[in-house]
């Protein structure tokens, strides 16, 4: 099989079908990241995938290239994984790549093959894909068609796709659907749900999943803000909800919201694609979503400007810059939107993050990058955690008390003690909490 765009899904996807005996050829138009992955590096952090791609680069089961013609000729089911981002000044996902990748994909296709697209997209895209492969392909070309969108998390992206909660797969082709079955057998062997619709369902699940999930991010940090005036504790709140079993506790931690490559671009895409369809206020609740998720950012931002008065001169210590932990993965991460924010209010803002210093040394290249906790901890102001690597969560009080100019702390993950911080002698203050007064 073939798996077209080798980023955080595709490389995963890859290298787990090698994982599960099948020869993979790995297909990007990005040289360096081809010539990477073909030595066995990984250009990226993900737990797990490291050994996968060294295993599967050195048994030969898995090869790379940039070359599309080449996948074609060797392929019979080929999984397009390529970005779907949001489209620069819009809402809407922008499906060049995708388009792109499919036309050139099924224009080089000379025998029997399934094309499974994987990519997150608005739905009716199928649909159209499917009439493109038409248009394109070759009389000697008998292309099937699916779509069988990806739930994977990263930090988790091994352990997901070997391990999915479920499969959906959306094609009008029983063939296509007997393929996949095979494809997935081992998953299917565990009694793995395997969801068999049409296109329009499938596209749905994926974003409506997404949707759910950022929704309930929002709604605990809706509650976050009622507490920060009249008091109380989000985490306990959160708790006592989770027990519910109709809520469950997961998705419900406060703190400075969601970032990364899906769900922010995701939720509006979906608003985007149901305008489109004249749909204008059904998801409009989702911009509320948006709102209240970029909001807690600007609440940090107001927070340490009221624990440090002015800006200008004072040293911030960010603890994070990937958009949550185990993850290298900077796109639209809450911690490093809010530390440019404090850079250009006159801070002089240094960041520690245990994986993501690279990437983020990339977006924001005037910022401080410090090789430790300690480092970056040293002289400090403040110090704010941003993402909840164990690493922040594990950190005590005593750790710094030498270094530090001022002993102030602010959890923006919900994830320190804040009476053992107290205790210490620390200023502490935490999104979903009423703030200490000076
Ligand atoms: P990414 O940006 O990390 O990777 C996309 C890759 O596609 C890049 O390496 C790019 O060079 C390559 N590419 C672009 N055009 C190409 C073409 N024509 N031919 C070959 N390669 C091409 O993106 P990602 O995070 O892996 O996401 C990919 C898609 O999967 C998106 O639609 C995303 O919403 C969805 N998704 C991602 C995740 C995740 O955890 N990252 C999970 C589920 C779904
Ligand atoms: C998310 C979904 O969880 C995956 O199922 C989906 O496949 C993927 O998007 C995708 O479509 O690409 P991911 O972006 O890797 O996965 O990360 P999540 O674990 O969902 O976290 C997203 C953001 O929400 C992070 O910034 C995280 O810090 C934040 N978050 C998560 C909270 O603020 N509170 C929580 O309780 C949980």
């Amino acid at each position: 099989m073939t798996v077209i765009g080798t980023g955080y899904l595709g490389a995963t996807h890859a290298a787990c079908m090698a994982e599960l005996g099948f020869e993979v050829l790995g297909v990007d138009t990005n040289a360096q990241r081809i010539e990477e992955l073909s030595r066995g590096e990984l250009p990226f952090h993900e737990p797990d995938l490291p050994d996968l791609l060294r295993k599967h680069v050195a048994s030969g089961k898995l090869r790379f290239t940039t070359s599309i013609q080449e996948a074609a000729e060797f392929g019979d089911v080929h999984f397009i994984a390529v970005g779907t981002p949001q489209r620069a000044g819009e809402n809407a996902a922008d499906m060049q790549y995708v388009d792109a990748a499919i036309v050139s994909l099924a224009g080089a296709i000379r025998k029997d093959a399934l094309i499974v697209g994987k990519s997150t997209v608005p739905v009716g895209s199928s649909r159209r894909l499917k009439g493109l492969i038409r248009e394109v392909s070759h009389p000697s070309a008998n292309i099937d068609f699916a779509w069988n969108p990806e739930f994977l998390r990263e930090g988790f992206a091994v352990q997901d796709t070997l391990r999915p909660d479920r499969l959906v797969v959306g094609t009008d082709s029983t063939s296509a659907d007997q393929k996949l079955r095979q494809v997935y057998a081992d998953a299917l062997s565990r009694k793995t749900p395997f969801i068999s619709t049409d296109f329009e369902t499938a596209e749905l699940v994926k974003v409506a999943a997404n949707a759910f999930l950022a929704t309930k991010i929002s709604f605990i940090n809706a509650f976050s803000e009622v507490v920060e005036v009249v008091g109380g504790d989000i985490r306990t709140l959160a708790d006592a909800i989770g027990h519910d079993a109709r809520i469950g506790r997961r998705f419900l931690n406060a703190g400075v919201g969601f970032g990364g490559g899906c769900l922010p671009k995701d939720i509006r895409a979906l608003q985007a694609r149901v305008s489109e369809l004249g749909l204008d206020h059904t998801m409009q609740f989702l911009n509320e979503v948006d709102e209240i998720n970029l909001r807690r950012r600007e609440r940090v931002v107001h927070l340490v400007t009221e624990e440090l008065g002015v800006l200008s001169g004072k040293s911030i210590a960010i603890l994070g810059s990937a958009f949550k932990p185990n993850s290298d993965d900077v796109r639209d991460s809450p911690a490093l939107d809010i530390a440019a924010k404090l850079f250009n209010s006159g801070a002089d803002v240094r960041i520690y993050d245990p994986k993501a210093n690279k990437n983020a040394a990339i977006r924001f290249p005037r910022l401080t990058y410090c090789d430790s906790l300690q480092e970056v901890m040293e002289d400090a102001d403040i110090g704010v955690l941003l993402t909840e690597w164990d690493e922040f969560r594990m950190m005590k009080p005593t750790d710094f008390n030498l270094k530090v100019r001022q002993k102030n702390i602010v959890d923006g993950r919900n994830v320190l003690n804040p009476q053992e911080w107290r205790d210490a002698g620390w200023r502490f203050s935490a999104l979903g909490h009423r703030p200490e007064t000076l």
